[in-house]
């Protein structure tokens, strides 16, 4: 499907979603969520597609937040509206079996710190930007930030950051933990595809009940989250993979994994 705010390529296993309103440093309006919606879910279902990574058009910015003239003159109710949309559909991409890495070329800020932040994790370029300045124009974050971030940093950092509306750079990003690691721009999207290379070479379904482990397991106590572990850990003992990992370990041979 084509559309209109972003760009979907697909290359072998790999999946990359493009926002693309570079005129507008790739901000979110309602129908850029609504299309993210669509391509999230054609993604989740394309039996091709194992790990998608997303990104920003243009050589600026990621996600420089939701848009702002879009937002501007909302009631209460469409603005409870359009932070639920975004909270839902940066929900179906953390909950996503596949792995999803966030390229982070350019400003992150705002919902664009939150699109990255619902990713399982960062990796960012040294243009890259992130904050919260929601608070500047009079509002709190709404796609999720306030609970992301605290988790992603710890309290301390995030509530400076959520406060202070400070914008923060890469290398400082690194430094809290909020990104992986830092690469030049042109280095970016090469050094993110030679991370998801690694991951795609390992088995499927233990990529995907380890990425469920920890989702599910973070949201709960920890007997609770144990427990999750433990039933993940026996599903794994009903794959190929794991009889083929196994067997490559003892016969000392690369595994040959086939994903079932
Ligand atoms: N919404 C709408 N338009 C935006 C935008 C946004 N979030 N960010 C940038 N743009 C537009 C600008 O209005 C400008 O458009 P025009 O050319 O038509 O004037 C264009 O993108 C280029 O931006 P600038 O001229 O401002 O570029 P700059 O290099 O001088 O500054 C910037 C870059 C520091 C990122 C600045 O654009 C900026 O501060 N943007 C807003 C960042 C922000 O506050 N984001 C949070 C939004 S609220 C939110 O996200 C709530 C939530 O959690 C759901």
């Amino acid at each position: 499907m084509a559309y209109e705010n972003l760009l979907l390529e697909k290359e072998g296993n790999l999946a990359f979603l493009y926002v693309n309103r570079p005129k507008a440093l790739n901000a979110l309006n309602k129908d850029t969520l609504l299309e993210m919606k669509d391509a999230i879910t054609e993604i989740k279902n394309d039996p091709e597609i194992d790990l998608l990574i997303i990104s920003g058009a243009g050589d600026k910015a990621f996600v420089a937040g939701a848009d702002i003239a879009f937002m501007q003159n909302l009631t209460a109710v469409e603005g409870r509206e359009f932070g639920a949309l975004g909270q839902e559909v940066f929900g179906m991409i953390e909950a996503m079996e596949k792995p999803v890495i966030a390229a982070v070329n350019g400003f992150a800020l705002g919902g664009g710190c939150e699109l990255a932040m619902c990713c399982d994790f960062r990796i960012a370029s040294t243009k890259a930007k992130f904050g919260q300045p929601e608070v500047g124009l009079g509002i709190t974050p709404g796609f999720g930030g306030t609970q992301r971030l605290p988790r992603l940093v710890g309290l301390g950092m995030a509530k400076q950051m959520l406060y202070t509306a400070d914008v923060i750079d890469a290398s400082e990003a690194l430094r809290i933990g909020l990104v992986n690691s830092v690469v030049t721009p042109e280095d970016l999207m090469n050094h993110v595809k030679d991370i998801a290379g690694r991951i795609l070479r390992k088995g499927k379904m233990a990529v995907r009940f380890s990425k469920a482990a920890v989702n599910e397991g973070m949201q709960t106590d920890i007997n609770r989250s144990m427990t999750i572990e433990a039933d993940l850990f026996g599903l794994c003992f009903s794959t190929e993979d794991q009889k083929e990992g196994m067997s490559a370990f003892i016969e000392k041979r690369t595994p040959q994994f086939t994903g079932k």
